[in-house]
């Protein structure tokens, strides 16, 4: 006997999946049978993203678009009518495509104020327009699912992360907000908190002094993996999770608790 989730028949949107986080997210909800539409605003990371979504025998289809352009938002998200809306994309600097300005981690006193449109126009404003935009097609079946990634930057504190931390806790208040003005349209809300999640930036045999630091408080001792996240979200986004909403869920290994 086996546990099965079938999301067979559901439209699922994954923004900023044309790499690490977002991409393994794509791929896990393919695998479970729903059709995924890969955005980003770097065509070539998408297409990749539905090239091996197609080649392992999903269904995938790229959507050029910027989560902080209104228009370019409701141009794409109102024809897709996504069933299911992953709220994945974060500029947090390592992965920002040429041209974007990398995250500026000094100390909050320090920081321009001009640094921090960029980051509440993704973290924060990306995810409302996102939302606002998929919500209606969802309220019309009553059914959806609003899954949104945030950090645990945003639960405990970290210095020279205050901006950041801002924005994405500011999602996650959103989230909250909006799980009770749309729960009895068969809409659940919920939020995923991360640790750090291993990429080319941070990995064990490069900058093994660094990657001792980062590794001390986590309960388990190892970075996390893009698959990571990607099980978590797949199940929310199936009617497993049905009576799960307005919920912030870390996985972190154990880096922060929570009750
Ligand atoms: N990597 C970590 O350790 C970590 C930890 C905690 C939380 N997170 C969160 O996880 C999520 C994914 O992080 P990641 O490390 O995979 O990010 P990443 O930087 O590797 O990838 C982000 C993708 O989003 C795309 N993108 C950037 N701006 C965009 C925009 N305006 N519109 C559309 N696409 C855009 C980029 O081209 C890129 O492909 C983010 O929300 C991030 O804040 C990551």
């Amino acid at each position: 006997m086996s546990f099965e989730i079938d999301l067979a028949g559901r439209t699922a949107l994954v923004t900023g999946a044309g790499q690490h986080i977002g991409r393994a997210i794509a791929c896990a909800l393919a695998r479970a049978g729903a059709k995924v539409v890969v955005n980003d605003i770097v065509a070539e990371r998408a297409n990749s993203v539905v090239k091996e979504i197609e080649e392992a025998g999903g269904q995938g289809l790229a959507a050029l678009f910027d989560v902080t352009d209104p228009q370019g938002v409701h141009s794409s998200i109102d024809s897709l009518a996504p069933d299911i809306l992953v709220n994945n994309v974060g500029n947090t600097g390592a992965g920002n495509p040429p041209g974007q300005a990398t995250f500026d981690t000094s100390h909050f006193v320090k920081s321009d104020p001009a640094s921090w449109d960029a980051l509440f126009g993704v973290n924060l404003f990306g995810v409302m327009h996102c939302t606002r935009a998929a919500l209606p097609a969802m309220i019309e079946r009553s059914w959806g699912r609003v899954i949104t990634i945030i950090s645990d930057a945003a639960r405990v504190p970290e210095r020279g992360m205050a901006a950041y931390a801002a924005a994405k806790a500011g999602a996650a208040g959103f989230s909250r907000a909006l799980a009770s003005e749309v729960g009895r349209s068969g809409v659940t809300v919920n939020c995923v908190s991360l640790g750090t999640i291993q990429s080319e930036h941070v990995q064990p045999g490069r900058n093994d002094e660094r990657y001792r630091k980062i590794l001390k408080p986590y309960l388990v001792p190892r970075l996390g993996q893009p698959s990571d996240p990607a099980s978590l979200v797949v199940f929310l986004a199936s009617g497993y999770a049905d009576w799960i909403t307005g919920q912030t869920y870390p996985v972190n290994g154990g880096y922060s608790p929570s009750l």
